[in-house]
């Protein structure tokens, strides 16, 4: 199919109460397995990158290859900067031919938030392209002693402040916190699905999910019941991949293997992880109406 962006796919997802993958890549091989992964279940998917992982990566290079691989896959493909942390970058993005932007000013003031949400938003349209927001904290656990779980509760996102920001930016979709953290959980989240579903209840666009690695398939299930359509996945896939390719190297010990053997297994790794994500989030053949 070809280059969508994020109101093409996630209307119908809030429709029919299914959600989006949305998977993260540094390198091709893993954007490619990420789009076949999506081809092999007929799955729409949102191609994203973060502008964190801008180290291992120059947006020139993802504008270039996600554009190309998205143009020529069999199933609607949105191409996303993860995390704009600035309104510069996010513009380059849009320039560059990317369908989709998040703005992710979230620790900022409310006011400069909506500020410069808005921004992106009025040039984002006028290209035909969408743009996601971030209105509460979510936090990090990278192990270093972060984070205690229990102040968690306090940075929810508010119904008020989520109704306000969307009137006043008119963002395509929203990225909400109600319990889930980047990366690897050391304890059981709790999450605040009547807080989701206020919020849900309070907005006319899709929500989003960032967080997505660690959460049981119930869990998964009753967020997108509760509202949310796109589900942004990616630690657990890459320390599983990870795991994977070692696995692979040492039972070829004695065989010769060229870096292209490993970016083959990357893909079929990547392929095998994913799918059995956009089965549980219920996207599954909806590639075609999706569209
Ligand atoms: P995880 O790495 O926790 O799955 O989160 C991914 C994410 O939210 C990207 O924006």
């Amino acid at each position: 199919m070809t280059l969508v962006n994020l109101n093409d796919v996630l209307l119908d997802a809030k429709k029919r109460s299914y959600a989006v993958g949305a998977f993260n890549f540094t390198d091709i091989s893993t954007a490619r397995g990420i789009v076949s992964a999506a081809e092999k279940l007929n799955a729409p998917v949102v191609l994203q990158f973060a502008q964190s992982h801008l180290p291992y990566m120059s947006l020139e290079e993802v504008g270039i290859n996600a554009i190309q691989l998205a143009k020529k896959a069999s199933v609607p493909v949105v191409v996303h900067l993860d995390h704009g942390e600035d309104v510069a970058t996010a513009m380059k993005a849009l320039k560059m031919g990317f369908s989709s932007v998040m703005l992710d000013f979230s620790l900022k003031p409310f006011k400069e938030n909506v500020k410069a949400t808005k921004e992106v938003v009025e040039i984002a349209h006028d290209l035909g392209a969408s743009v996601e927001g971030e209105i509460g904290v979510m936090t990090r656990d990278d192990g270093e002693g972060m984070p205690d779980y229990s102040h968690l509760t306090d940075k929810y996102t508010k119904v008020e402040d989520a109704k306000r920001f969307y009137d006043l930016t008119h963002v395509d979709a929203l990225a909400v916190s109600f319990g889930t953290v980047h990366g690897i959980y050391r304890e059981k989240p709790h999450l605040n699905f009547e807080r989701l579903h206020e919020i849900s209840e309070a907005l006319p666009i899709p929500l989003v999910m960032h967080g997505g690695s660690g959460l049981s398939d119930e869990e998964y299930r009753e967020s997108i019941k509760n509202g949310i359509t796109k589900i942004n996945y990616y630690s657990v896939m890459s320390f599983n991949v990870v795991n994977g390719l070692r696995d692979y190297l040492n039972a070829r010990r004695d065989k010769q293997t060229f870096l292209y053997d490993c970016d083959m297994e990357v893909i079929r790794l990547v392929e095998e992880d994913l799918m059995k994500k956009i089965k549980i989030f219920g996207s599954t053949d909806t590639a075609l109406v999706a569209k």
